[in-house]
């Protein structure tokens, strides 16, 4: 194999139930190893104790088979890139754990990730958007617009006050009997059905801001309606109906929220990442969107849009050129905000 571009970096993840590790060399990915845990599938979420003792478990061969998917030792690696926040402080624990020894090991730099930055800067595994461009970060733990300018600044412009949409989608999955997570089994069932069977509220929050929470409870109290025996019939002929209408619900909010920012802001060039961005729909709605307002749209491929080590390792390749390194002191921070993204220390 010829030499790969420097800097070699390995890039890992674990800060909430999948195990990641990634190689990127010259900016470009080599390798890109996600171990998503299933123990969690019966819990209807994710069990904090029992991700980080899977981590433990799966930590060790999740590198070793980056690092060989790579065709390279440990040795040949220029830094160890690490997500620190924000996520499950016993699942970040394993992976910066992790990550400290190995740098101090092989006397290596450390560079510190924000797992938000990591999904922002996701698009860049396999495209160039120019700065600036929004980012709508929809995934199970957060709901962000943010607006990324050259040199990680990044200003954001609405959050979610309560639940996040991937959040959302895990929480109405549980109430319609369907797994952990629910989000791509909602997307599998919607497929077949109307989305015009039930209308949802589409809950506006002021200025770019979400809330998920109301819709959630409205498919709550929808279902509370029915008798036990009427329910049982209700989710058995209309599953991927009812799935269709709370799954349109969530779309229109998102792709209302980036039509307003579009038309407000003169940014032309926009991404949409996290977990719920594999969502069919939403694509399918956010590239005709783009079509009719003129902007350009950035989708990670699908295995990009769910957790991954291959965005922290891509978000590593720009901090080190712009020299921002972390100490070994740096300790996880399971409440992290994007305003803390630069500042890994
Ligand atoms: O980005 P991610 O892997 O983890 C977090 O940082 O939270 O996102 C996971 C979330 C889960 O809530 C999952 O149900 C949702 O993304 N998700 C989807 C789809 N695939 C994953 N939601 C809707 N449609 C999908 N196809
Ligand atoms: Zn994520």
């Amino acid at each position: 194999m010829p030499a790969l571009d420097p800097p070699i970096i390995l890039g890992i993840e674990s800060s909430c139930d999948d195990t990641a590790a990634a190689v990127v060399a010259g900016g470009v990915l080599r390798s890109n190893v996600v171990s998503s845990q299933e123990v969690h599938a019966n819990f209807g979420g994710v069990v904090p104790e029992l991700a980080s003792r899977d981590h433990q478990r799966l930590i060790v061969p999740v590198v070793t088979q980056a690092l060989d998917e790579a065709g390279l030792a440990k040795e040949d690696l220029d830094a160890i890139a690490v997500t620190y926040g924000p996520g499950l402080a016993g699942s970040l624990l394993v992976g910066l754990s992790f990550a400290k020894a190995f740098a101090l090991g092989l006397g290596l730099p450390l560079v510190g990730v924000n797992h938000l930055e990591g999904h922002i800067y996701s698009v860049f595994i396999e495209d160039d958007p120019p700065f600036p461009y929004l980012c709508l970060i929809v995934s199970g733990g957060h709901t962000q617009l943010v607006r990324v300018g050259e040199g990680f600044d990044l200003r954001l412009m609405g959050r979610t006050r309560d639940d996040a949409a991937g959040e959302a989608f895990d929480k109405v999955a549980k109430l319609m009997g369907l797994d952990y997570p629910g989000g791509p089994k909602i997307d599998e069932h919607a497929r077949r059905g109307d989305p015009a069977f039930h209308a949802f509220p589409r809950t506006q929050a002021g200025g770019y801001d979400f809330s998920f929470s109301g819709l959630k409870t409205s498919v709550l109290y929808y279902l509370n309606n029915f008798s036990e025996q009427e329910r049982a019939a209700l989710l058995r002929d209309h599953l991927a109906d009812l799935c269709a209408s709370f799954q349109q619900a969530v779309v229109d909010v998102l792709i209302d929220a980036v039509r307003r920012a579009v038309r407000e802001t003169d940014v032309r060039h926009v991404a949409i990442t996290g977990g719920v961005s594999a969502n069919t729909r939403l694509r399918a709605e956010a590239e005709a969107l783009a079509r009719d307002e003129g902007f350009r749209l950035y989708l990670p491929p699908l295995q990009y849009c769910t957790d991954n080590a291959a965005m922290i390792a891509v978000t590593a390749h720009y901090k080190l050129a712009a020299g921002l390194t972390s100490p070994l002191t740096l300790t996880a921070k399971p409440s992290l905000s994007l305003d803390d993204a630069t500042s890994a220390t």
